[in-house]
């Protein structure tokens, strides 16, 4: 059987320690999987545009084309003003290189971590990860964005109703394998009546294809309100781009903290893997970063790639280190560093080997 190729790319701030951590993971889980695992590694941010002149070369997308999976750090270069010229959006460049049109971002509460309403609650967000305000984005040219004169800018946001249908179909098909089997789709159609009605419109007709799921809507102002007060309510809230952009970082946030946050990219052919927080340039280099986001991320791609019973150990030993204050690392209230909890994670994976 040809080997599990999976392709890093590390990215800026805390995103090498971060990957390594995750390397190590995966090479802690590899007894569990299938095949034989091989790791490879490219450079993406500013390592790369120091050496290449651009924050993702085109040899790194046809890289992550050929991989089985991508596992991709956060960058810096994206603050305003631009920290540099010829940055490229790693994460937007490889959502369209990769046709990667869902983004799937679990959110749950974990046992030692109380969620602040006191409820245990379990959601996914479905994020459409292609249109939006991110269509034809290309943050060199200014993409989507334009000033036809001094002083007004102005903002495209792409609605389509085919990329509105995958993604919904996308959501349906994750809410049947679940226990609540609801799917809530979140919209601002009372304001954009063109473009988000268009999303409401085949979300409800993709709602009469799927009869075994419930279907509901909710403004995404009530939808934030609403997450905060019972997150417990929701199972799957299907979105737009940047809404689901910004909500999964509240029910991250619900969850215990972003660093806690799972992300997987998906297309019909591609997966990316990627860390939902950003660079944190902040404590670079410290050994204090939280690795969980980018190692959740890689149990979602191993759990894609059929690779279940890895996915499943690696879920399992951060949901047990997390439960206990003495395994978690700082952001979490723990004494750990980034190494050490990766350590913990590694002996817990050790104990689950067949
Ligand atoms: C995310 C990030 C990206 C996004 C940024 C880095 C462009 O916030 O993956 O959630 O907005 O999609
Ligand atoms: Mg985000």
């Amino acid at each position: 059987m040809s080997p599990l190729r999976l392709l890093t790319l590390p990215g800026d701030g805390i995103g090498p320690e971060i990957t390594e951590a995750t390397v190590r993971i995966l090479h802690a889980a590899a007894p569990l999987l299938s095949r034989e695992l091989s790791i490879s590694r490219a450079e993406i941010g500013f390592p790369a545009l120091k050496a290449e002149g651009t924050t993702i070369p085109e040899a790194v997308t046809a890289a992550a084309q050929k991989a089985d999976g991508v596992i991709l750090g956060p960058v810096s270069h994206n603050a305003y003003p631009p920290v540099a010229e010829g940055g490229l959006n790693p994460s937007g460049v490889l959502r369209k290189a990769l046709e990667l049109y869902a983004n799937i971002r679990p959110a749950r509460s974990y046992d030692g971590l109380p969620p602040p309403t006191g409820q245990a609650f379990d959601l996914i967000v479905a994020r459409e990860n292609l249109e939006g305000f991110y269509a034809d984005r290309n943050m060199a040219q200014g993409g989507g964005e334009f000033m036809p004169e001094p002083g007004v800018a102005l903002a495209m946001r792409k609605i389509t109703e085919a990329g509105s249908r995958r993604i919904a179909e996308a959501a349906f098909k994750v809410a049947q394998g679940r226990t609540k089997k609801h799917v809530t789709a979140i919209h601002k159609a009372n304001v954009m009546r063109m473009s988000d009605g268009l999303f409401l419109d085949v979300a409800r007709d993709v709602a009469r294809g799927f009869p075994d799921v419930d279907y509901d809507e909710l403004l995404v102002d009530a939808a934030a309100a609403h997450l905060v007060r019972h997150p417990q309510k929701f199972d799957v809230l299907l979105c737009t781009n940047m809404f689901g952009d910004i909500l999964s970082d509240l029910a991250s946030e619900l969850s215990g903290g972003l660093g806690l946050a799972g992300s997987l990219n998906l297309g019909a052919v591609h997966a990316v893997a990627q860390a939902q927080h950003g660079s944190a340039p902040d404590i670079a280099g410290q050994d204090r970063a939280n690795p969980t986001s980018l190692i959740l991320s890689s149990a979602m791609l191993l759990r894609h790639l059929g690779e279940t019973r890895a996915a499943t150990a690696i879920e399992a030993a951060v949901t047990r280190a997390i439960a206990a204050e003495k395994t978690r690392t700082s952001d979490l209230g723990g004494a750990l560093g980034t190494q050490a909890y990766t350590d913990i994670l590694c002996c817990y994976l050790e104990e689950s080997k067949p």
